[in-house]
C-alpha cells in the first residue's frame, strides 16, 4: 500500500496537461468516485492497526498534493500563456448594438413631465381589471352601448374581468384610495378589440388626468389642456373644445388642436379642417365622485384621456399605427436623435 502511494504521489507531482479536457481527465482520473486515489482510500479499511496512522496520513496528503497540482494545472491553463493562438485577432468585431428609447416611451415621458411640472403626479393600476373599476364606477349602465363600443376583450364573464380599455380604472382606484385634492396622470396600456389596421390597434396607450378639489371649474380644464398643447406642439398652437359625451363626465368635450402641419390653414394631414382630434375631457360626472365616496357638494373635479400613439403620430407624422408594435429596427433608429 504504502508503495502504491508513493509511486502515486511521483506520478501526481509530474502530471501535465494541455488543455481543458485533459485537466478534466486527470480530475477524473484520480479524485472521482471510481478514481484512483478514491480506490486508495476504500482499501485503508484493510489496513493493519499498527500501520493506520502513517498510511492514513500519507493517503491525505496524496489526495490534498493531487486536488492541489490539478487546480494549479487548471490556472495555468488559463493564464495568458495558454490564448488559443488560432483567433484571428484582427477579424472586425462584432458591433455593439446599442438600443433607443422607443417612441411610444419617450412621448409618454414627454406628456407625464408636462403635466408633472404642472404639480400632477404619476398613478398606475393593473391591465387586467373587474367590471367596477372599467365600467361600474364610472357612471356606465349595466347595459351601456359604450361597453360594446369600447368593444373590450373579456378574460372572464362571471364575475366579470377584463383587460381595461382606458386607464380611468386607474383613477378610479387612487379615488378609492386618497382624499381630495388628487392630482394624478394615469400612463398605461389599454386594449380594445378591434381589427389591426393602419389606423387602429387592439392595444394602445393613454395617458388620462384627473384632478378633483373644491371649486374646480372648467376654465381650470381649459387651462391646463391649452398649456399642455403648446408645450407638446409649439407656442402657436391653439385649441378648441367642442362638445361631446361621456358618462363619467358632464359637461364632456372632445379638444382639437391647431394642424401640426399646416397650423390651420387646411391640409392634407387635417383633411382640410385646420384641427386635429386629441383627446376627450370633462368635468367629473357628481355619480363617479359619489360612487368612490367623494361628495360632490364638496368637492368638483375634471378628467381628461388622450391616446399616446395619436400624439406621437403627429409629432413624428407617423402614419401607420403598426409601426410602434413590429420592433423594426428602421423605424425605432429613427427615433435614437429625440432622446
Ligand atoms: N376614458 C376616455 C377614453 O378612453 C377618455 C376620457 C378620459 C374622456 C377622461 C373624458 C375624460 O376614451
Amino acid at each position: 500500500m504504502l508503495e502504491k502511494i508513493n509511486a502515486m504521489m511521483a506520478e501526481i507531482e509530474a502530471l501535465k496537461a494541455s488543455n481543458a479536457d485533459e485537466i478534466e481527465a486527470l480530475r477524473i482520473k484520480y479524485l472521482s468516485k471510481k478514481g484512483e486515489i478514491t480506490g486508495l482510500m476504500a482499501e485503508f479499511r484493510n489496513v493493519a492497526a499498527d500501520q493506520k496512522r502513517e498510511i492514513g496520513q500519507k493517503l491525505n496528503a496524496l489526495k490534498a498534493a493531487a486536488t492541489e497540482r490539478i487546480e494549479a494545472l487548471k490556472a495555468e491553463y488559463q493564464s495568458e500563456d495558454h490564448i488559443d493562438t488560432n483567433i484571428d485577432l484582427t477579424r472586425p468585431a462584432y458591433p455593439d448594438e446599442v438600443g433607443t428609447r422607443h417612441p411610444l416611451s419617450l412621448v409618454r415621458q414627454e406628456i407625464v413631465d408636462i403635466f408633472a411640472r404642472m404639480g400632477f403626479s404619476i398613478a398606475e393600476g393593473p391591465e387586467v381589471e373587474d367590471d367596477w373599476h372599467v365600467y361600474g364606477a364610472l357612471n356606465f349602465a349595466d347595459d351601456h352601448p359604450a361597453r360594446d363600443m369600447q368593444d373590450t376583450f373579456f378574460v372572464q364573464r362571471d364575475p366579470i374581468v377584463v383587460l381595461r380599455s382606458h386607464t380611468s380604472s386607474v383613477q378610479v382606484r387612487v379615488m378609492n384610495q386618497q382624499k381630495p385634492p388628487i392630482r394624478v396622470v394615469c400612463p398605461g396600456r389599454v386594449y380594445r378589440n378591434e381589427a389591426i389596421s393602419a389606423r387602429a390597434h387592439c392595444f394602445f396607450h393613454q395617458v388620462e388626468g384627473l384632478y378633483i378639489d373644491k371649486d374646480v371649474s372648467f376654465a381650470d380644464l381649459k387651462q391646463v389642456l391649452h398649456q399642455f398643447a403648446v408645450e407638446m406642439f409649439g407656442p402657436n398652437t391653439q385649441i378648441r373644445l367642442r362638445p361631446s359625451y361621456f358618462p363619467f363626465t358632464e359637461p364632456s368635450a372632445e379638444m382639437d388642436v391647431s394642424c401640426t402641419l399646416c397650423g390651420g390653414k387646411g391640409c392634407s394631414m387635417c383633411k382640410g379642417a385646420g384641427w386635429l382630434e386629441i383627446m376627450g375631457c370633462g368635468m367629473v360626472d357628481p355619480n363617479v365622485l359619489e360612487a368612490s365616496g367623494i361628495d360632490p357638494k364638496e368637492y368638483t373635479g375634471y378628467a381628461f384621456g388622450m391616446g399616446v400613439e395619436r400624439i406621437a403620430n403627429l409629432k413624428y407624422r407617423v402614419k401607420d399605427l403598426r409601426l410602434f408594435s413590429e420592433n423594426d429596427k428602421r423605424f425605432l433608429n429613427e427615433f435614437a436623435a429625440a432622446h
